[in-house]
């Protein structure tokens, strides 16, 4: 997509469709008068009421040059916070989609009154909006949708950095995106493997490692690989390092993604219906896959370093069985209760493998627990950490970029529903509290840096039905807070 920026006066513009931004309260002061007559026109009518995220297409509008005008509603100034801010953005972007245009012009004043934050929250709706996934259901051949591909910007240069810099993250999202709804069959171990070596070869500043089975029986990841015995798929252990700060020697943040390509328990089998949505249980991996093709866009200065624990969790002859107990990188010993509590088994390892790097902090990403859905639902990704200051800045984060998570407790009572009687710890704590267990066994792992873990089983996805389909987040957050 070409941005260009443009300075012509909106009424003599010539544009294929304009884009202006309406709030409840505040009239834009300095606007062409046959705009404020056209949108006076459309509120006195009743025909729009610009509640946050409405919109009115008008075509021929009377005294501009442009073909159409979208108004889109921003609501109250006070009320359109970042979570309202992505939703309106996002249905403009469907919208601008929807239209017969190659071309559009948005007014980046009315629609950000030249807010950062909202500039980059314009730029990623707009990309999140342009993604399809047409990788194994392609466009009907005799579709004539046109693609939108060039966007004029009224507005200043450092206006349109922060618009470019919210395309970049949209970017990163879509491919987290793309990965995510890639079927099981396609996207392997193997494949991310391959995706992550492609996206090292475009990035001088990064490069990437992989490690086969064999690597990792090496060193002694015998519990990640304990999870892969049933599969006819090897595992992957994938490292990407991003080296751009100027001090090369600067500590690196460090993400980890559980990467389970397809979790369908294991011989703790799960029920059927719904099961091929396992297939995004690899979300935190394609997270890791996002954030790291954003800032290596975005050129950052720092040093971070993205880890994916890639494997397939099947039932057969040779998968591990309940009751297994099996030797970690740490070199403490688990019992393995139940086989689909298999993100933690990965993780631990990977979790225990970047202490090598020094890190400044750790965050780790995975779709964990079920019960993190029941606790948090859809909207609230799942924060637990043990170092309340990068809790605090996550939270804060979330809640500034509309990616917003929500805290919950690791403490000492619950990590006693992990002791074992045949380990140094169970792999599971009962049914109670199963997203804090599941923290408190990974905290086994990190004690050696600052860490947060984000269980994104609510929402890395829409389930069910016509939206279904993973959604990139927590990218935005994660993109912020390396950027922090
Ligand atoms: N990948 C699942 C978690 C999950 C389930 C995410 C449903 C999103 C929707 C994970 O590997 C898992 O199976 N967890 C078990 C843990 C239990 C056995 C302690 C769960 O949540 O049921
Ligand atoms: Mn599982
Ligand atoms: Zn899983």
């Amino acid at each position: 997509m070409e941005i260009r920026l443009n300075t012509t006066s909106l009424t003599e513009l010539e544009t294929d469709c304009l884009v202006i931004g309406v709030s409840e309260d505040t009239s834009v002061e300095g606007r062409a008068k046959e705009l404020d007559t056209l949108i006076a026109d459309c509120l006195d009518s009743g025909d729009f009421k610009p509640k946050s995220g409405s919109q009115i297409t008008l075509r021929k509008p009377q005294g501009l040059k442009a073909k159409r005008v979208v108004l889109l509603g921003l609501g109250k100034a006070d009320a359109f916070d970042a979570l309202a801010q992505n939703d309106a953005f996002v249905g403009l972007g469907k919208t601008l989609k929807g239209l017969p245009v190659t071309e559009a012009t948005l007014d980046l004043t009315s629609l950000t009154q030249g807010h950062a934050g909202t500039l980059e929250r314009l730029g990623y709706g707009l990309q999140w909006a342009s993604y399809e996934y047409t990788t194994t259901k392609p466009k009907p051949a005799d579709s004539e949708a046109k693609e939108l591909n060039i966007l004029s910007l009224i507005g200043s240069e450092s206006e349109k950095k922060h618009f470019e810099t919210g395309l970049t993250i949209g970017e990163g999202a879509n491919l987290t995106r793309e990965l995510g709804n890639l079927p099981g069959n396609t996207c392997t171990p193997r494949y991310l493997a391959d995706q992550a070596v492609h996206l090292a070869e475009r990035f001088p500043k990064l490069s990437c490692e992989v490690f086969d089975e064999d690597a990792m029986a090496e060193i002694g990841m015998h519990c990640l690989l304990s999870v892969s015995h049933g599969s006819d798929e090897p595992a992957r252990f994938i490292i990407l390092k991003y080296q751009g700060a100027k001090d090369a020697t600067a500590k690196p943040k460090v993400l980890v993604g559980k990467g389970v390509t397809f979790d369908t328990g294991g011989i703790s089998l799960k029920p059927g219906a719904g099961m091929d949505e396992m297939k995004f249980d690899m979300c935190g991996a394609a997270t890791v896959m996002g954030c790291m093709q954003s800032i290596c866009d975005m050129n950052l200065e720092a040093n971070v370093i993205g880890v994916i624990a890639a494997v397939e969790n099947m039932p057969s002859g040779a998968a591990t069985k309940p009751g297994d107990v099996v030797t970690t990188l740490a070199g403490k010993t688990v019992e393995i209760l139940n086989t689909d509590a298999e993100g933690r088994l990965v993780l631990c390892d990977a979790l225990t493998y970047v202490e090598r790097f020094d890190p400044e902090a750790v965050v780790d990403i995975a779709t964990l627990t079920g019960a993190c859905l029941i606790a948090l639902g859809k909207h609230n990704t799942g924060l637990l950490s043990t170092d309340d200051a990068l809790a605090d800045e996550l939270f804060q984060l979330g809640k500034e970029t509309g990616d917003p998570c929500w805290r919950l407790p690791i403490e000492a009572p619950y990590q006693k529903l992990l002791d074992s009687n045949f380990a140094d710890m169970a792999n599971i704590g009962g049914r109670d509290a199963g997203t804090i267990t599941a923290a408190c066994f990974l905290s086994r792992f990190t004690e050696s840096y600052r860490w947060a873990h984000l269980d994104i089983a609510g929402t890395a996805w829409f389930s069910g039905g016509k939206a279904k389909g993973a959604t990139g987040r927590p990218v935005p957050l994660l993109v912020n807070w390396l950027r922090a």
